[in-house]
């Protein structure tokens, strides 16, 4: 049983790992599709922290990821989930519903958020701007 997920994973933190752990003991081998820089920039309006290949090697070494893979485009995640026989995929509930979609291909599964931690709030923390300002 093969489980896909995606994300940025940048500054990796403890709901990365959880989802991952999460992600990993639903099936037998976990697949992650790391949105490349590019793409970050697009989707987030910021360039990452740590580049793509940095990201990679950070995800290759943890003991839940069986496979890393750069998501070059959100418009081939079903393409990305077929050529990688995903079984089901997983995602943090922020994005409840968002790829429903996939649904004839694979199951599609939505995880609680770990609460008070993000790649966002770490940045403001390290650049010294107050949260709740
Ligand atoms: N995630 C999670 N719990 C958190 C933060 C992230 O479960 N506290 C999950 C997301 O739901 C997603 C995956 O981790 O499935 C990758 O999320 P990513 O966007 O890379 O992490 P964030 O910390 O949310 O990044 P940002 O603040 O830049 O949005």
């Amino acid at each position: 049983m093969t489980v896909i997920t995606f994300g940025t994973f940048d500054i990796l933190h403890y709901g990365h790992i959880r989802i991952l752990k999460r992600a990993r003991e639903m099936g037998d081998r976990l697949v992650v599709g790391v949105s490349s820089d590019t793409l970050n920039e697009r989707k987030k309006g910021r360039k990452p922290v740590y580049s793509q290949e940095e990201r990679l090697a950070i995800l290759t070494a943890i003991r839940y990821v069986d496979e890393v893979f750069v998501e070059e485009s959100l418009e081939l995640k079903r393409d990305y989930i077929l050529q990688h026989k995903a079984d089901k995929l997983v995602m943090g509930n922020d994005w409840a519903g968002k790829f429903d979609e996939f649904n004839d291909v694979c199951e599609v599964i939505y995880l609680e958020r770990t609460p008070s931690i993000s790649t966002t709030s770490i940045i403001e923390v390290v650049k010294g701007i107050p949260e709740n300002l």
